[in-house]
């Protein structure tokens, strides 16, 4: 049998977007408050994002905060609110050295003013910034997305026949980066929990049942490595044929 080449294929997805679940379990498992384990994630996300330079992905986006995550009891939000607070506070700088740079997707005007301002602060400090594009979802649903991207057309009286796929992506938060390659989902779950719905229409998907906080550097490699070997067929019959049409004239 021939050997496949890989000559077409990117060993390194361009875009990894990751569900970072099991926090709370994390934490159960050891007694601990779900908060703790919200913390342990927090740190956890510090080495991933150190592995993806180090690596070559070139766009990171993480599923932070759901539109649904409302609805969990009020300490647990506020302490959400607090964590992404001290993130900026404490990693910015240093983020900002490694040639992160920063774009949040979702809605800030639920946040509180102060945090929005934090977080647009740190948006304009590193948006000259390309060696990562770290886009973190907070306040993200996928279907809320694309209503307001809906809205926003209508606004703009975009014509029925003007819509177009592509006219779809601009309007979306996402607007600029594109789809993501691979998306990894931690702890098990298997369902996309509105995340990135109009977006991983091709992704690859990698599930893998540790928690969060314990997804290192080794097992992101796992992930990476099981993404070179999947053949992306797009609907056609192989990678290999780079998207061809068949009946194309
Ligand atoms: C993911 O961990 C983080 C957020 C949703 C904010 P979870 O808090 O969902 O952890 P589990 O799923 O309860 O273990
Ligand atoms: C998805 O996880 C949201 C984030 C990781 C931020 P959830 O824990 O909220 O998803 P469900 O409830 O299991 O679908
Ligand atoms: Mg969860």
């Amino acid at each position: 049998m021939a050997k496949k080449s890989t000559a077409s294929r990117p060993r390194i997805p361009t875009h990894v977007a990751i569900i970072m679940d099991g926090n709370g379990r994390w934490a159960l498992a050891r007694g601990l408050p779900r908060l703790v384990g919200h913390r342990a994630g927090t740190e956890n996300l510090r080495r991933i994002i150190t592995a993806c330079v180090e690596f070559g992905v070139k766009y990171l986006t993480i599923y932070a905060f759901s539109t649904e995550n409302w609805g969990r009891p009020r300490e647990e939000v506020e302490g959400l609110m607090n964590i992404l607070e001290d993130v900026i506070d404490r990693e910015l700088a240093e983020l900002n050295k490694e040639g992160v740079q920063l774009r949040h997707i979702g809605r800030l005007e639920r946040l509180d003013p102060k945090l929005q301002e934090k977080v647009m602060e740190a948006i304009e400090l590193t948006k000259h910034n390309d060696r990562l594009v770290l886009s973190v979802a907070f306040n993200y649903g996928g279907r809320d997305e694309i209503v307001f991207a809906i809205q926003k057309m209508i606004k703009d009286g975009i014509k029925p026949d003007e819509v177009s796929s592509d006219m779809v992506s601009h309007y979306l938060f996402t607007a600029g980066v594109p789809d993501p390659d691979l998306i990894i989902r931690t702890s098990g779950e298997l369902r996309v929990s509105n995340f990135l719905i109009w977006q991983g229409a091709y992704s690859e998907w990698y599930v893998t049942s540790v928690y969060w906080p314990d997804f290192n550097k080794g097992e992101f490699r796992k992930a990476l490595d099981t993404y070179g070997q999947r053949d992306r067929r797009y609907g056609g019959l192989t990678e290999m044929d780079g998207g061809k049409d068949y009946n194309a004239g």
